[in-house]
């Protein structure tokens, strides 16, 4: 009887905690890597997609909260804080449970999806909507956290990356090396810049001790188009995405995400929201997961590429999907037909399913 035992128990050599860190985990990471028929044929290469939405809180941000909630436990804290398009404080309204602390939310106003606000709700978070944009919230997180007897728990916490980068070495450990390319949407910038970091050290690693080295992917990143402060060159002041969770303006991890870019030999670039949701009923109707819309921009922007004849046939490439479908439901309903009712009469059900 073995089961996964969280990213910190797994990777524990790897991660900066000792013997004396309390580990606060919901059994984290471990999610699964699942092959895209669709994607694979549509692209000619072998694409897979980590699919994060399988995390305890729906999302990958479960992998760097337990990182920063055990480190923020050890250093005898009582009190987080975060910012957050609804994910990061979804997560860390959870992990604070766990830990016995206050869990402190800063969210963009009416900006956030139900579900979200729902799990910070539940778990007993003390939830401020902020009248301004994530940007803002970032900001008043910061002071808050600068001022008050509060830790901060956003990415821009290093530890948080620590965490996330243990995404990368199951990819690795799963395929037996790292792919070709690796596909992730970007908004604050953490995640594309833990992946690359996890598959840097992996690779030097596998480069110290003899064996095959492991190689590093190119990182391709998409930002939505209404708010590609990176793609842009500059800072947008009113981001607008339907992809609420990637509605950012300033990364806090720009630069990091543009070295991971560069060094990887990479590129980050936008895609619509219209490309977006496409990429997003894709996903559900033909490779059946179900994701929320910001997870659906890695694959709008593989298929973008592909168009755009980037993609060289016979490739491995990996998408990472961040987040589950459940989080935000209302794109899978909205001008869905409503489904027809009937009595209770199996010849009415059979011709209103088409089965006669
Ligand atoms: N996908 C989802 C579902 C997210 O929630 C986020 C970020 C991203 C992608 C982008 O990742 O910021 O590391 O580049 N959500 C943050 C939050 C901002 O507050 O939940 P990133």
């Amino acid at each position: 009887t073995h089961q996964w035992r969280g990213v910190i128990e797994e990777y524990r050599d790897r991660l900066p905690v000792t013997d004396d860190t309390p580990v606060v985990t919901l059994r984290e990471g471990g999610t699964p890597l699942v092959p895209a028929q669709v994607l694979s044929e549509r692209t000619g290469c072998e694409v897979h997609l980590k699919v994060e939405g399988a995390n305890p809180t729906g999302s990958f941000k479960d992998r760097g909260m337990t990182m920063a909630i055990s480190r923020a436990k050890q250093e005898g804290a009582q009190a987080v804080i975060c910012a957050s398009t609804g994910n990061t404080s979804a997560s860390a309204a959870a992990y604070a449970v766990r830990a016995g602390m206050v869990c402190a939310v800063l969210v963009p106003q009416g900006k956030i999806a139900l579900g979200k606000m729902g799990q910070a709700l539940v778990h007993g978070a003390r939830i401020l909507q902020v009248d301004g944009n994530f940007d803002d919230c970032l900001a008043l997180a910061r002071g808050l956290a600068d001022n008050y007897p509060v830790a901060l728990v956003n990415s821009v916490n290093p530890v948080r990356i620590e965490g996330q980068k243990t995404a990368a070495f199951e990819i690795v450990d799963m395929l037996g090396d790292a792919p070709d390319i690796h596909v992730l949407p970007v908004g604050n910038a953490g995640n594309i810049t833990a992946y690359w970091k996890g598959y840097t050290e992996y690779a030097d690693a596998s480069a110290g001790d003899g064996a095959h080295a492991s190689r590093r992917p190119r990182m391709w990143g998409f930002q939505a188009s209404g708010s590609a402060p990176i793609v842009r060159g500059e800072p947008v002041k009113d981001p607008r995405t339907i992809a609420t969770a990637i509605r950012i303006g300033n990364p806090a991890s720009w630069e990091s995400a543009e070295a991971a870019r560069d060094e990887s030999g990479g590129f980050i670039d936008e895609v619509t929201d219209r490309q977006i949701l496409a990429a997003y009923r894709l996903l559900a109707a033909q490779e059946g997961v179900f994701v929320e819309p910001a997870s659906a921009a890695s694959v709008a922007g593989l298929l973008k590429a592909a168009e755009q004849g980037k993609v060289d046939p016979g490739q491995k490439i990996v998408c990472t999907v961040t987040g589950n479908g459940l989080k935000d439901p209302d794109w899978a309903v909205q001008g869905a037909p409503q489904p027809v009712v009937v009595p209770v009469d199996a010849d009415a059900a059979a011709e209103r399913l088409g089965l006669v």
